[in-house]
């Protein structure tokens, strides 16, 4: 008890949120009557009902239609604002949010409207609220390369309005080297790198993070641990590894928590950190995950949640006097 009391009072960093993966089925209805968008299901409670999910795809298919009602600059600035209080509620004081533009855009949304909206809930959150957030942009890797690129173009104007640039949805069949030339030109116009690896794919997608996209944190890499070489690897060089338990539980990765690899990685020496992932669509947002992982894994005690909540202000893309006052 005085564990959970610990775990949920404590100042934490999340590193690994999907803002359109916070979008709550009460806003999705909201947002459609607002917008005039037709949705699948008929209510807030059937659409609930159909977040049972196989595997990752089975997710991507239900996460894109949701994100459908999202239209205007106020949109995505509502949507955001509504993760930032639920962040303040969990003692989140500093964020980095992936979005994912090309879900927007490929709908006619224009770029400038989906980062305007965000970036105006990241000032006030600090503003108001006193959480430092910044944003990440994501490529959708079941889309091509050319995409990705004149994604990144659209998104230049806006430079200063996000830190670095990411990769995810569906993993298996599209490896990191699709994405080598664009990740390059990211580095070049000095933006922070990550990537999803290791979630459903193979250590092989990790190392190729690594080594081709040149990335500094893995998103996931759960999976790393098939791979003993690999796991010495990312232990040396203290790589940071986004967990998010309550989704690996969601999709399949994992058959429960009680399975998850969490205690393993921490035990390997790895940077390791719990974050929320979709929180609307896994059950929890940061302290709902912390709580379930720590409640399932008898393993886990003070000096493991300690050294996760400290992994999270230190894999940050806060600046190291940032960093000083956290830890
Ligand atoms: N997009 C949103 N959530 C994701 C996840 N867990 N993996 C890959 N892409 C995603
Ligand atoms: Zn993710």
């Amino acid at each position: 008890e005085r564990l959970r009391a610990l775990l949920q009072a404590a100042p934490k960093a999340e590193l690994h949120i999907h803002i359109e993966g916070s979008l709550e089925p009460e806003l999705i209805f909201q947002l459609a009557q607002r917008n005039g968008v037709a949705l699948a299901h008929p209510s807030v409670d059937a659409l609930r009902a159909a977040y049972a999910f196989t595997d990752l795809q089975s997710f991507l298919d239900i996460y894109y239609a949701g994100a459908s009602v999202l239209l205007q600059e106020a949109d995505f600035f509502d949507m955001a604002w509504a993760y930032f209080l639920r962040a303040q509620a969990d003692n989140v004081v500093h964020a980095e949010l992936f979005f994912d533009p090309q879900t927007h855009t490929e709908r006619g949304v224009d770029i400038g409207v989906v980062i305007a909206g965000l970036h105006r809930a990241c000032q006030q959150a600090q503003a108001q609220l006193g959480i430092s957030a910044s944003l990440i942009l994501c490529f959708l890797r079941h889309l091509d390369e050319a995409s990705a690129i004149a994604t990144l173009n659209a998104a230049m104007p806006y430079r200063d309005q996000f830190i670095g640039v990411g990769l995810d949805s569906s993993e298996r069949g599209h490896p990191p080297e699709k994405f080598a030339r664009v990740f390059a030109q990211a580095k070049a116009a000095g933006l922070r790198l990550v990537a999803h690896a290791g979630e459903e794919g193979p250590p092989a997608y990790i190392e190729s993070a690594l080594d081709v996209l040149q990335v500094e944190r893995i998103d996931h890499g759960v999976r790393c641990t098939d791979s003993p070489a690999l796991v010495q690897r990312l232990a040396a060089s203290r790589m940071p590894l986004t967990v998010c338990p309550l989704s690996n539980v969601k999709l399949c990765v994992h058959p429960t928590m009680a399975d998850h690899n969490l205690p393993a990685l921490l035990a390997a020496g790895l940077c390791a950190m719990v974050n929320s992932d979709d929180p609307a669509y896994f059950g929890g947002y940061l302290n709902t995950n912390l709580l379930a992982t720590f409640d399932a894994l008898p393993q886990l005690g003070v000096a493991e949640a300690w050294a996760l909540l400290h992994n999270s202000f230190t894999a940050s893309f806060a600046t190291k006097a940032q960093q000083a006052a956290w830890v």
